[in-house]
């Protein structure tokens, strides 16, 4: 049910991340899979444009066909009741996040744990904003939210947390019992939180995606910015949605000036819906491929990189590995100049950290294969890495 792309249909079809390599550069970077679009999706989109929905969509805030397609995914993927009145279409994800903190938190500091999506880095800063990090040791065996360090950031004046879950570079899915103890410090403050689960649809072989507002005693404290986008390559089309349960929250959301969250398109809405109503079964697949391709990966570097570390990947399809052992600060540069392949440096989710990259296995097994091999032929010349 998955459909590789070939190398011609990559490039002419992500234009971001295949689009702008060099010919002999494998990439593997930005977040987008190279693979055909979910089969249910792409169909709703070419009747979208046979039929000219090209213009503007409706400007519904609240439930609609969009509402009561996310409710029933909800339900059925993760056994979450949601409101279909209360959930509220928005650009993007990072546009959600936006809109909340400008909309609901107070304007005191917002907590980031990081490393974090590198966009979202600022957005503390453009809604007037100070961002306080919560920063993951390197070497620590586990990626968790240090609820002490939380607890001091609140008490030092913070007013919102960003919560991302799964998390993107982490690749961790918190627990129930982590998000309850992130709840209590919360509440024990007053504060909010914003979770962004973009890659809730994206959980591997082996773990569960516990919504945040889920959680008993969230939902006057918290919204969840989610989309389709992610799991289903649709970036691209502009749509996510805010999630709110509790009417005095989602009131406050659409309540606001039509300028402030009025830019979603309508064959984001179209392809969001088609995914969340009829995609379940190619999610599956999709999902056997890409918890696969992290045990490809896992074994490749066990062969190819063994002094790379890399803490089990449990949700995304992207690699956060560390390569501090080969000692180059910059591996992504290395690998792109010496070995022709493209990831992410570890310094754009974490300013200053060196020697990590973020890799996305979200390719076939063939590339996967080469993209490790030209990795370690170009953190270790000299040495031939057996293809
Ligand atoms: C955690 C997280 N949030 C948001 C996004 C981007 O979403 P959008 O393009 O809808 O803002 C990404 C992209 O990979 C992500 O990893």
């Amino acid at each position: 049910m998955i459909r590789d792309l070939t190398d011609d249909e990559a490039r002419r079809g992500l234009v971001l991340k295949w689009g702008t390599t060099d010919p002999d550069v494998i990439p593997a970077w930005v977040a987008e899979m190279d693979y055909a679009l979910a089969p249910p999706v792409a169909a709703a989109l070419h009747d979208a444009i046979e039929a000219g929905i090209t213009g503007y969509p409706r400007f519904e805030t609240e439930g609609g066909v969009l509402g009561e397609a996310y409710a029933g995914w909800a339900s059925r993927q993760f056994g979450h009741r949601v409101d279909p009145e209360q959930v509220v279409p928005v650009v993007d994800v990072t546009a959600g996040v936006r809109v909340a903190l400008d909309v609901l938190s107070e304007p005191g500091p917002m907590v980031m744990p990081g490393p974090a999506y590198s966009p979202q880095l600022d957005v503390a800063q453009v809604t007037g904003r100070e961002r306080v990090d919560l920063l993951l040791d390197p070497d620590a065996p586990r990626a968790e939210i240090d609820l002490d360090s939380l607890d001091q950031a609140f008490a030092d004046g913070a007013r919102t947390l960003l919560l991302t879950q799964p998390h993107n570079p982490w690749g961790r899915v918190f627990t129930r019992t982590e998000l309850e103890g992130i709840r209590d410090v919360v509440v024990r403050h007053g504060a909010r939180v914003i979770s962004d689960e973009i890659h809730a649809p994206l959980v591997l072989a082996g773990a569960e995606h516990v919504p945040y507002l889920s959680i008993e005693g969230t939902a006057d404290h918290a919204v969840a910015v989610v989309a389709a986008s992610k799991a289903f390559n649709t970036a691209g089309l502009r749509c996510a949605q805010i999630v709110s349960a509790d009417t005095a929250t989602h009131r406050r959301l659409t309540d606001v000036p039509m300028v402030r969250n009025d830019s979603w398109s309508p064959l984001g809405v179209i392809a969001a819906v088609a995914a969340y109503t009829d995609g379940d079964a190619w999610l599956d697949a999709l999902r056997v491929r890409l918890s696969s391709q992290r045990d490809l990966l896992a074994r490749l570097l066990a062969q190819h990189l063994p002094e790379a570390r890399m803490r089990p990947l449990e949700a995304t399809y992207l690699a956060w590995i560390d390569l501090r052992a080969y000692g180059h600060d910059d591996p992504a540069a290395v690998a792109l100049e010496r070995g022709r392949v493209q990831l992410a440096a570890g310094h754009d989710y974490q300013p200053g950290l060196t020697g990590h990259v973020r890799l996305n296995i979200a390719t076939s097994p063939e590339r996967l294969t080469e993209i490790v091999h030209r990795l370690a032929t170009a953190l270790t010349p000299g040495t031939t890495s057996n293809s």
